[in-house]
């Protein structure tokens, strides 16, 4: 199931990464522009999350992000400003493609998982939505 962005036009969706599988093991590659959606700046991953940990909480304004669970497991929790949607990412060659103004939360983070996000752009705080009520005002779908 797709989540729709309050302008409708872009979803968060699974993208499904090439497996080179061989006997000496599996190979998962990505390009951007190609399986990535967007130009790929930045590069970021966490790592070494204690139980019962969550991350994120916030939306952006403008960036676009793709998670891959590098390793172990965890979910992402997605809010629209109407709708939730979580994603449970336990595969490396799953990526979840999460678009601008979308609320997230990463939860369940499983011992050593290594959550990794490619990012379409650098690191901006004054991108960040940090506050519900206000991301509901700005972005929320009105009833
Ligand atoms: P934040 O994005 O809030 O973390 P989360 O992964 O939980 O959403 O970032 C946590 C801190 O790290 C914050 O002080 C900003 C800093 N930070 C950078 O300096 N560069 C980065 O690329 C990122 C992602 C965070």
């Amino acid at each position: 199931m797709k989540i729709n962005t309050p302008l409708n036009t872009k979803y968060a969706e699974l993208i499904d990464l090439p497996k080179i599988e061989d006997e000496r093991g599996n190979l998962t590659f990505l390009e951007e522009n190609n399986h990535i959606p967007f130009e790929i700046k930045r590069t970021y991953w966490i790592y070494d999350v204690p139980g019962g940990q969550t991350r994120g909480g916030h939306a952006y304004k403008e960036l676009h992000e793709v998670f891959i669970a590098l390793s172990g497991s965890f979910d992402i929790k997605l809010f629209d400003g109407k709708n939730y949607k979580t994603f449970s990412l336990n595969r490396s060659y799953y990526g979840l493609y999460v678009p601008n103004k979308i609320w997230r939360s990463i939860e369940n983070f499983s011992t050593n998982s290594l959550c990794l996000i490619l990012a379409s752009d650098i690191y901006k705080e004054d991108d960040y939505i940090r506050d519900l009520q206000q991301y509901k005002l700005d972005y929320g779908f009105k009833k």
